[in-house]
């Protein structure tokens, strides 16, 4: 592992004014020293999952997904929670990425964040991203866990404003994703 550790950001969501994204943004802007995190922009290009297609081998998109986890040292996903669970384009790209050979997630240090308007802070689809990291052998982050409720008293024009949050990822749980990586990552 490097010292200089490499975080690749993926955000659940592709909205321009994205919660989930002023959060990993955010993230992205305040890591702690030895940390580097760089989101990853090229959701909206992944295809629709078909076995048929991965038969003529990984679409580019899938492939530049694959390698980029791959070449992290962590994996950062702040997601929002569409019906209880994980938005489409995210599972999509979940299921694209974990095709065997060499499924990019095994071993991974994993951190979750998740960004809603209502009580809970997209809590269920971060649980359901947990419980797919099981099966793909992801090493998850269990605390602290980062649930920013009521979104929309907490960003402004795309950017976390809410001082209690914007301290809590900054001074608490960046530096224990850095740490959980020195720890358990590959
Ligand atoms: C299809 C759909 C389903 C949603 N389901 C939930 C839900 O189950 N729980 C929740 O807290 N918010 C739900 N929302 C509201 C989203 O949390 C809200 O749109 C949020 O701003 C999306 O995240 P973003 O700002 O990062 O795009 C849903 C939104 C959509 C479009």
């Amino acid at each position: 592992m490097a010292e200089m550790l490499r975080v690749l950001g993926l955000c659940g969501s592709l909205r321009a004014g994205s919660f989930n994204r002023a959060a990993l943004d955010f993230a992205a802007a305040h890591p702690p020293e030895g940390m580097a995190i760089e989101a990853w922009d090229g959701l909206a290009d992944i295809p629709p999952y078909d076995d048929d297609l991965r038969q003529d081998g990984f679409p580019p998109p899938v492939e530049r997904l694959r390698r980029a986890i791959r070449d992290a040292d962590g994996l950062l996903i702040a997601s929002p929670e569409y019906n209880y669970s994980i938005p489409g384009v995210l599972k999509n790209a979940i299921d694209w990425a974990s095709h065997p050979p060499d499924q990019p997630f095994r071993r991974k240090a994993i951190a979750l964040m998740g960004a809603s308007p209502g009580a809970l802070g997209a809590a269920r689809a971060q649980y359901h991203l947990r419980q797919c990291f099981v099966f793909l052998d992801g090493l998850v982050m269990n605390v602290p866990e980062v649930m920013i409720a009521q979104a929309p008293d907490r960003f402004d024009h795309g950017e976390l404003v809410h001082d209690p949050t914007r301290s809590f990822l900054r001074d608490t749980f960046l530096p224990a994703f850095a740490d959980w990586i020195r720890r358990h990552g590959t």
